[in-house]
């Protein structure tokens, strides 16, 4: 067991922030072996059960959940920064030839340790990231997590059409391989698979019909893919697919629209598309710094809120400009501030902590689990340094609520203010 004595933050079931000034957080293995939170709350009125126990104490730190990102790419870890008019010229001239190189097992081997040590070093705790269309890009993502046991999502990409040599797929042999993953990550330690067509424009009927498949056998199995981003994208989409309502149909109609189904961007949708979301079970992974990055345009948080269907954040690193939760926080802070309903309001930074946290990993299906520091939980926490910088320091100590902290942490924080992550009571940081 181990009992941190520190700030501590925390949500209600309703999304709020609880947060204890001077808090305890205790953990210990259940029976798996698993760390999970014990108690949380205030020093004052657990410290006497926790008396015969060594204390950690972390003065002047808070300690907060890992993050959770809920759309990511591993392969687009080096093709961050790469400029486009737009999506479909970005994919063509960057991201396409780039995932090629994963093909190789070395490759991917090599790229793996690095991307999982970005996301530890940002904070993040929990992702559900695409891989390639290589089978071996699964192996060496899910390899790695599970040698730092860390909770992570992923998939083999489908995308058996318009795609160039290197990265398309052939269409039984993708299903097969799919089915194979599933059965040798799904589930294993903290590991969980996601049937992951790239977007409908590059399946083929046949592929998405046996995505769907898959998805009816293995419900409890995640699905991912991208929707509505951008406007050449949705042109195309609704050429290749004139049967369905919308591009968003297309999914629905494949099968590949239910609990536990992520949709990355969401952005030009109309009610009947956020109904089907809602009713469907299905999420929306909320990805601002892309969005404004390939100029994709503003997800359109009070119509989703008036429909209401679920979201949460996440940074679609290589489109996504940065790995760190603070720089998403903050693009979504614009995005509220600028979208599409243009009523002047944005969200707050208990909003926008929740999104990248707790409401994440409740969109994941994973409340309860990871994104919280609740009893129960499972024990992946971050340990933040709200002096990191000058400027942070002389900010926060004039913070005269915890809205003006949040808040500041948001859009002066990054990397810097991430002492420490902890998962499964392995530290890593500049002070473990
Ligand atoms: N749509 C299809 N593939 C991609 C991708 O890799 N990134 C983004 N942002 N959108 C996509
Ligand atoms: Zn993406």
């Amino acid at each position: 067991m181990r009992v941190y004595r520190s700030a501590l933050l925390r949500f209600a079931d309703d999304g709020t922030v609880l947060y204890d000034e001077d808090g305890l957080l205790a953990i210990g293995p259940d029976a798996l072996g698993r760390q999970r939170v014990l108690a949380a709350g205030a020093w004052q009125a657990l410290a006497p059960e926790y008396s015969d126990q060594p204390v950690t104490h972390l003065p002047e730190r808070i300690l907060a959940p890992g993050f959770v990102d809920m759309h990511i790419h591993f392969p687009q870890t080096d093709v961050i920064g790469s400029p486009a008019d737009g999506l479909l010229p970005w994919l063509e001239n960057y991201t396409f030839p780039h995932e090629s190189r994963f093909v190789e097992s070395e490759y991917s081997e090599q790229v793996a340790p690095f991307f999982i040590d970005e996301l530890l070093r940002n904070g993040v705790t929990t992702a559900l990231a695409f891989s390639t269309s290589h089978p071996a890009s699964v192996d060496a993502l899910l390899g790695e997590a599970q040698r730092r046991q860390m909770r992570l999502i992923t998939g083999k990409v489908l995308q058996d059409r318009h795609s160039p040599d290197g990265v398309r797929d052939e269409t039984e042999q993708s299903l097969i391989d799919t089915e194979t993953l599933i059965q040798r990550w799904h589930g294993v330690d903290r590991l969980g698979y996601a049937i992951t067509p790239r977007f409908a424009p590059t399946s083929t009927h046949e592929q998405l019909r046996g995505a769907g498949e898959l998805a009816a056998r293995y419900p409890d199995v995640w699905i991912q893919s991208h929707v509505a981003e951008n406007l050449d994208e949705i042109r195309w989409a609704r050429e290749l697919f004139p049967a369905s309502r919308s591009y968003l149909g297309v999914y629905d109609d494949f099968g590949l629209m239910r609990d536990r189904a992520v949709y990355a961007h969401c952005i030009h949708f109309d009610d009947d598309d956020r109904a089907l979301m809602r009713d469907t079970g299905s999420v929306a992974a909320v990805s601002p710094t892309s969005n404004l990055f390939l100029g994709s345009g503003f997800f359109d948080y009070a119509s989703a809120d008036r429909v209401g269907f679920g979201y949460g954040l996440a940074s679609d690193v290589g489109g996504g400009t940065s790995f760190s939760p603070f720089h998403t926080m903050l693009a979504a802070y614009y995005v509220g501030r600028e979208g599409q309903t243009k009523q002047g309001l944005s969200l707050s930074p208990q909003q926008l902590w929740w999104q990248h946290t707790a409401g994440a990993a409740k969109a994941l299906g994973l409340a309860g689990v990871v994104g919280n520091l609740q009893p129960g939980c499972e024990a992946d926490f971050v340990v933040l340094n709200p002096q990191a910088t000058p400027l942070l320091a002389r900010k926060t100590a004039q913070a005269r609520n915890l809205d003006e902290l949040l808040f500041a942490l948001i859009v002066l924080g990054d990397d810097r203010v991430v002492e420490q992550t902890v998962i499964s009571q392995a530290k890593y940081g500049s002070s473990a």
